[in-house]
């Protein structure tokens, strides 16, 4: 079965920057905390009119043209986020219009932080087997409507930015590699260390929502930090060498490591952890902070557009995020 391939990436960041010193204005905090504990300086927030599927829809515009194909030409739509436009139906309904693709097939999918590779081993498999030829894959973020300054919400809080980068995979051009293989991990039992309880049918009582959840802060993300940042080294470590194994590779043959940008003192972690080199690691998270989904697909355009991931190049995208849930895709570019 001929391989799939990345044919175009595009991004959306919004103008706005948001240092360290206008998070302290919205909560207790210090630029000295922010920095060394997650290595964030500064983040993007996008204007409250705009909503998950706007950004999403100006990334996706971008990585079409990016492949040299018109909208047209898209035959499904893969949609990640995690700060949707409305609670139900998924965000993909809402975007699609702003696409203009009325009747093509859309998929919402909640992989939180590893949105990207979970959307793009879809993709591979609906390409290879002929069902698809050009899927666009989009991860999409408003997470400064998710920030909650609290005592027990500022952990988090201090990380989020807003985003969106979407990538149109497509059969590869003739005797090319690009998607070389996706590898996905899940593991529930870790589903509340990083949660938004309310709204929900899991609260044990009739009611979806009550003033009580917004009053108790259920509504907000809760994380703990250290569960989440010791399986997030953990896991996207050993998708690392999970990765290299299954393609008989060396760390040495891999010409960039993306990994997601959680925090950067995770990635430090990381590189400690797997021995990769620090100069093959692409680091962003100090610009952007941490943009959930879509940090991936705006780190993989970037280093595309750096020229750190050439064409030819070998890429390894690594990921980890709520839920647990973990994956990695290895790329030839
Ligand atoms: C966020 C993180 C830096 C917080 O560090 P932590 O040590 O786990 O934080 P805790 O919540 O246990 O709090 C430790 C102390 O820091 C304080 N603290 C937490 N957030 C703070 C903030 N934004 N500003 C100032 N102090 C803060 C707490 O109040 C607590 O102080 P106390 O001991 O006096 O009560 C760290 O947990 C982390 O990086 N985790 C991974 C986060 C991540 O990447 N998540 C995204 C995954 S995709």
């Amino acid at each position: 079965m001929p391989h799939s391939q990345i044919l175009g990436t595009g991004v959306y960041l919004p103008p706005r920057v948001v240092t360290n010193f206008d998070v302290m204005q919205m909560m207790e905090t210090t630029n000295e905390f922010i920095v060394e504990r997650t290595g964030v300086r500064r983040r993007r927030h996008a204007d409250p009119e705009l909503s998950a599927s706007d950004l999403a829809a100006a990334a996706c515009q971008s990585a079409v043209a990016d492949a040299g194909l018109s909208m047209d030409q898209i035959d499904l739509v893969i949609m990640n986020t995690i700060t949707p436009d409305h609670a139900d139906p998924g965000c993909a309904f809402f975007l699609q219009p702003k696409l203009g693709l009325s009747g093509i097939p859309v998929i919402d999918i909640k992989q939180q932080c590893a949105g990207l590779i979970y959307g793009l081993s879809i993709a591979d498999h609906f390409v290879r087997a002929g069902t698809y030829r050009h899927v666009l894959v989009v991860c999409a973020e408003m997470l400064s409507k998710r920030i909650d300054g609290s005592y027990d919400g500022r952990n988090i809080a201090i990380l989020l930015g807003d985003g969106a980068g979407a990538a149109v995979v497509g059969p590869a051009k003739d005797g090319q590699e690009g998607i070389l293989s996706t590898i996905l991990h899940a593991d529930g039992s870790g589903a509340k260390a990083l949660v938004t309880a309310a709204p929900g049918s899991g609260l044990g009582r009739k009611e979806h929502i009550t003033k009580e959840d917004i009053d108790s802060g259920r509504v907000h993300f809760r994380m703990d930090g250290k569960a989440v940042f010791e399986n997030g080294v953990a896991r996207m470590s050993e998708a690392v060498f999970e990765s290299l194994a299954a393609n008989g590779l060396t760390m040495e043959q891999i010409d960039v490591l993306i990994p997601h940008q959680a925090n950067l003192r995770m990635l430090e972690a990381i590189v400690k952890q797997t021995g990769f080199p620090p100069q093959k690691v692409y680091v962003n998270v100090e610009e952007y902070g941490n943009i959930a989904s879509a940090s991936l697909p705006i780190a993989l355009d970037e280093a595309r557009r750096k020229g750190m991931a050439k064409p030819g190049s070998l890429v390894l995208l690594v990921a980890f995020g709520s839920g647990f849930v973990w994956a990695s895709a290895l790329l030839r570019m």
